[in-house]
């Protein structure tokens, strides 16, 4: 098999995302490994996944900086030590500058829980529930200036039930979310697709471009 891809993952909370990304590099046949987890927050309950799993994690806490380009020059000091090549949002819960988006273009992803480009931003599940959506999911796509915007890697549709409140709904979304983000990441990782005309198409061309949509015991 080639080299694995060196990833950094950055969090914020809980890590069950990391969790799911730590279990894929895993299988021996993963093109991705992760090098470094950094968390903004010191009490990032995910901040055990790495631990656990024997992976390097640093707290880089944003309130310990003046600024916001100094936290995210810490962060990019980092990761380039560890040697990462892909970034990997998962939870991260800081807006991003454009310089930090810029350095890693192409190079960041992040995990959303809605079919981008619908519900960006905050409280997703609330919103599609009070709008009465049928179908949601979540999306991963590469990082882009505009917060949950930029060309789109991969997509799982998640159905919603009559009788979901928010949090029944977010089981079921993370559930999708925790199959979609490794699927996403060896897509790119294993260099199966690319960013071209800021749309995410597969190597061999267009058709070749994903949707990943799990079917879910929802009983
Ligand atoms: C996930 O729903 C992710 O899509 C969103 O924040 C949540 C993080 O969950 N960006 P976790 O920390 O990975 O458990």
């Amino acid at each position: 098999m080639s080299r694995r891809q060196r990833i950094g993952v950055l969090i914020s909370g809980r890590g069950s995302n990391l969790g799911s990304l730590i279990s894929a590099t895993h299988s021996i046949n993963f093109p991705a490994e992760i090098s470094l987890v950094i968390s903004n927050n010191p009490n990032a309950p995910g901040l055990a996944f790495a631990a656990r799993a024997g992976i390097a994690s640093k707290v880089i806490n944003h309130r310990t900086f003046t600024n916001r380009p100094d936290f995210e020059t810490a962060m990019t000091a980092s990761l380039e030590n560890a040697g990462v090549e892909l970034v990997c949002n998962a939870g991260f819960m800081r807006l991003l500058t454009a310089k930090f988006v810029e350095h890693w273009r192409n190079r960041q992803l992040n995990i959303h829980p809605s079919l981008l480009p619908a519900y960006r931003g905050l409280h997703t599940h609330e919103r599609v529930l009070k709008d009465g959506a049928r179908v949601t999911g979540c999306s991963v796509h590469f990082v882009r200036q505009n917060m949950d915007e930029g060309p789109i890697v991969a997509q799982a549709a998640v159905p919603v039930l009559s009788s979901d409140d928010a949090e029944t709904l977010s089981a079921r979304v993370l559930k999708a979310e925790h199959q979609l983000y490794p699927h996403a990441l060896r897509l790119v990782a294993s260099g199966q697709v690319r960013v071209e005309g800021e749309k995410v198409v597969g190597s061999n061309g267009p058709a070749a471009a994903p949707l990943f949509s799990p079917s879910l015991d929802i009983s």
